[in-house]
């Protein structure tokens, strides 16, 4: 039985995961940022850099020891090589670095948005393909189309926001906290999200792409003009006025992101979907889509909630499928802050 350490710090959150044999998840520690970066109402890239280098030793030393393993017994090293940001991937990879030459056992190179595609597989390690993945998150919104594994189509992508970074900038304007998302899911919960008929974006030439920039600039005029805008926190998240907004919000980035989807699946003749991506942690999109996926005869995979953020047991899990093969990389391979997935 093969162990893979993972190392994922692409982004906010520094974590590490030991993953046994594909799929099996030993352990999985997640270090989250969002303290330092909530004040700027985003991420500072130099502020995380620096969180990253010193979380990385002990996160990666509880990962070890939830697993009840030791360096001695792992295979192989994965890491996360980008997309993301070029200071906090190099903490990263220059660990895992050091880990895979000082031990003597590969390090894989994993794409994030690979490992985002591979978290449902962690407690669906059955799924059959082809099947049309969303990976829907803080930096990306786009659609696969994967026909066999370890094989990516991009089908769609935004052409601005991404929905997740719309999420959070809808929030940050209204004065909610950092990161958005979250909040927005909670306090839409009972509101009326039918209060707003917002736009949605429409694109020519039967393109898939997303766009939510438009939705964002909406948002923020009818904040404005209703005297919503920059308010104070605690007042924001229990404003009636707020709710009815971010549910109506909520409600046409879900609309989009479902239909869109669906129409990716009738184009490719293809009835199973992956859901994956910090924003999969939707509950109003697990929701549509679970009913939206009855209604129309397929099936959704989604990863519980955990897997849905970045982590890094999606990281290992994606690493098993170079490790097989034995794909491994050369200890000179460096970051790609812009790693594409798939052709
Ligand atoms: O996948 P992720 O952790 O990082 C990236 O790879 O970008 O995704 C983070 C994004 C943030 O924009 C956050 O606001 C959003 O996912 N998010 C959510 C929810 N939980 C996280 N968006 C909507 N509803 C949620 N429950
Ligand atoms: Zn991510």
């Amino acid at each position: 039985m093969a162990k893979i350490l993972a190392i994922e710090s692409s982004c906010d959150e520094t974590a590490a995961a030991v993953v046994e044999d594909r799929c099996h998840v030993l352990s999985s520690v997640i270090a989250s940022q969002h303290d330092i970066h909530e004040k700027y109402g985003g991420i500072v890239p130099e502020l995380a850099s620096r969180r990253h280098l010193e979380c990385i030793g002990p996160v990666v030393t509880e990962a070890l020891e939830r697993a009840g393993t030791t360096v001695q017994g792992l295979d192989a090293i994965a890491v996360t090589c980008g997309p993301g940001l070029v200071g906090p991937l190099l903490v990263g990879l220059c660990a895992a670095k050091a880990m895979a030459w000082q031990l003597g056992i590969p390090l894989i190179a994993v794409n994030h948005l690979e490992g985002h595609v591979r978290s449902p597989f962690i407690e669906n390690p059955g799924i059959e393909l082809p099947a049309v993945a969303l990976v829907v998150s803080g930096g990306h919104t786009a659609l696969y189309l994967c026909p066999e594994e370890g094989v990516y189509r991009q089908l769609a992508r935004t052409r601005d926001d991404a929905a997740g970074e719309a999420f959070d900038k809808v929030a940050r304007f209204l004065g909610l906290a950092y990161p958005g998302g979250p909040i927005i899911d909670r306090i839409s919960e009972g509101a009326n999200e039918h209060a707003i008929d917002f736009p949605r974006a429409v694109m020519k030439n039967q393109s898939l792409d997303f766009s939510f920039s438009g939705l964002k600039t909406a948002a923020r005029i009818r904040a404005t003009d209703m005297g919503l805008a920059h308010g104070n926190e605690a007042e924001a998240e229990g404003s009636p006025a707020v709710r009815d907004l971010v549910a109506s919000f909520q409600r046409t980035v879900v609309e989009t992101l479902v239909d869109t989807t669906l129409r990716a699946c009738r184009r490719e003749g293809v009835t199973t979907v992956l859901l994956a991506g910090g924003v999969a942690c939707n509950r109003r999109l697990r929701r549509v889509f679970a009913e939206a996926a009855d209604r129309n005869g397929l099936t959704v995979f989604m990863p519980q909630p955990a897997y849905t953020t970045d982590n890094a047991a999606m990281i290992g899990a994606a690493a098993f499928l170079q490790f097989e093969r034995g794909l491994f990389a050369p200890l000179n391979v460096n970051a790609d802050p812009n790693w594409k997935l798939g052709a």
